[in-house]
């Protein structure tokens, strides 16, 4: 294990030593090939690994079985207009070329000062810890959390804004201590790896037009991968980048940009798991994306019923069906090589959601999106983002949440069944029902699970409690008692959390 990266000076620093060495003697990888029927790739499942850790993180209920169940922090520390309008709504009384549709455009709207003060007070405020508690509770065990590259490499003539790290420290703190496990996820590559909104910059992708583009990414990725081993009781997986465009790029030069990423990531965490987004291929091309060498690999694969012309005239039977149909060779491949993680899906069989084909454009459901549906595709005779279509959950039909329930357990049938595990997008929006994890929760349309994400205060050496509690804390069992716990002393703990966040996080190496 190579430890030359770590802070070693400090006390935190050999702490963090001590527990590594300990992780590399009691959780060596678990033995590849647990069944004839895998081929040579590395196979086992994420949850194998981590009860192979069990005694270092506490979560004494999950089995082997226990899939990934997980919801997306996005919009957070890579805004979207589609989670959160009101970011962008400043800008609506200007000329239409002149209004901001992404993270780029709105930091050089704004200017870096400006666009530093909204965007921390957004890091502050979007995610919190009742968040992630609430998740937790209905049966959440890890979250995935998107990240632009300039959180960690930024250049002084790009108009983002940096400062984002000690906010995902705070968020991985509350993770430790409420027992969630997470995946870190770059999610934006200088250049824009896709063109999406989502990766920071739409317009035209220029991510593998220069090897200085590919050296940033890298040098993100390294970051990344240092936070996860200064984390490692916390941080399972590393996403090294979301969704590159198999239509921008060729297939095999984006295998060989994950090639490389995977001897840096080994170099640094030799036990993360790896996570790989399937560009968009079909499954059945999915083996020219990986390497056999690979071990403790994931592919990651996004699954939607709305971006596609065809798939928004689909009746609701239709959609159903069509779940089973979209996953079928997912799963073939995940039986026969690496494990598959649906790592987006969501409740929405249109595309009316305010902003989610980009801010300024229509709706392939009314028929306003210029250049893709020039009349409506909805299947009904008019169509009308309103009503069961609209953004207004209290106004929905019965039919239509009892549907949403429908298809939302379809999906789970087989995300959280027959694969490695899934991760809702998002955790919460604005005003996106169908896209909102914690609001379809309350509301019925999304199931909840027994509750495997557990805590183990004793192992959580960075929130502090008094001594008092801290006698509490250590004397009850681990488990839901010390959770309740937990809640109960929150206001403490973040404030506490906040603080040491903060300081734990000038002692990181960058
Ligand atoms: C989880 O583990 C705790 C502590 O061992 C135990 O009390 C509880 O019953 C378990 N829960 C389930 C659902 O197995
Ligand atoms: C970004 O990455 C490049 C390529 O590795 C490196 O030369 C540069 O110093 C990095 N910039 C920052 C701010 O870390
Ligand atoms: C849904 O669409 C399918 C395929 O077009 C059709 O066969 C079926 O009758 C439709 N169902 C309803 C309830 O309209
Ligand atoms: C949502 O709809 C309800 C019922 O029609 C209405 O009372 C409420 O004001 C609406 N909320 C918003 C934000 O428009």
């Amino acid at each position: 294990m190579k430890l030359s990266s770590l802070v070693g000076s400090t006390i935190s620093g050999l702490l963090l030593v001590l527990v590594l060495a300990l992780m590399a003697v009691e959780a060596l990888p678990p033995s590849p090939a647990s069944s004839e029927s895998k081929s040579a790739l590395s196979v086992s499942t994420p949850v194998a690994m981590a009860s192979a850790a069990v005694s270092d993180t506490g979560l004494e209920n999950e089995s082997d079985n226990t899939p990934i169940r997980g919801a997306n922090i996005g919009g957070v520390f890579l805004i979207e207009p589609f989670i959160k309008p009101s970011l962008f709504d400043q800008f609506l009384s200007r000329d239409k070329a002149d209004i901001p549709v992404d993270e780029w455009t709105f930091s050089a709207a704004l200017g870096k000062v400006e666009a530093k003060r909204q965007l921390e007070e957004h890091w502050d405020t979007f995610v919190t810890r009742d968040h992630l508690e609430t998740m937790a509770e209905s049966g959440v065990n890890w979250i995935r959390i998107p990240i632009g590259y300039w959180a960690f490499n930024l250049t002084d003539d790009e108009p983002y804004v940096d400062g984002q790290l000690p906010y995902i420290q705070r968020v991985l703190e509350w993770s430790r201590d409420i027992g969630l496990k997470v995946e870190l996820d770059l999610h934006g590559a200088p250049g824009s790896q896709n063109g999406y909104d989502n990766s920071g910059r739409r317009g035209v992708p220029e991510w593998l037009h220069s090897r200085i583009n590919v050296d940033r990414t890298l040098d993100a990725l390294t970051k990344m991968t240092k936070i996860a081993v200064e984390w490692s009781d916390v941080v399972y997986g590393i996403q090294i980048l979301n969704e590159p465009s198999r239509w921008k790029w060729e297939v095999k030069d984006i295998f060989a940009f994950y090639n490389e990423a995977y001897d840096l990531v080994r170099s640094i965490a030799p036990d993360v798991w790896f996570m790989i987004h399937d560009t968009f291929l079909s499954p059945n091309e999915w083996p020219t994306l990986v390497a056999p060498r690979w071990t403790q690999a994931l592919m990651d694969t996004h699954i939607y019923q709305m971006f596609d012309n065809y798939m928004v005239t689909m009746n609701e039977t239709t959609h159903i069906d069509m779940v089973a149909k979209m996953a079928e060779d997912v799963t073939k491949f995940d039986k026969s090589n690496i494990g598959v993680v649906v790592g987006e899906f969501s409740a929405a069989t249109h595309d009316c959601t305010k902003y989610i084909n980009g801010l300024g454009r229509g709706s392939r459901w009314e028929g306003t999106l210029e250049g893709v549906a020039d009349h409506p595709l909805c299947p009904f005779a008019t169509c009308s983002c309103t009503g069961d279509y609209g953004s207004n959950y209290t106004e929905y039909s019965e039919h239509y949440k009892s549907f949403l329930r429908s298809y939302i357990d379809a999906q789970l049938a087989i995300y959280d069944q027959e694969l490695a595990g899934w991760f809702f997008w998002n955790f919460r929006t604005e005003g996106a029902p169908e896209w909102d994890y914690i609001l379809g929760v309350e509301q019925g349309w999304i199931p909840s699970f027994p509750r495997t994400a557990m805590p183990k205060i004793e192992e959580s050496s960075v929130v502090v409690f008094d001594d008092a509690q801290t006698t509490h804390a250590t004397t009850s069992n681990a488990g839901e008692s010390q959770y309740q716990f937990i809640k109960s002393t929150r206001g403490i703990a973040v404030n506490l959390g906040m603080a040491v966040a903060i300081a734990y996080s000038m002692l990181l190496p960058f």
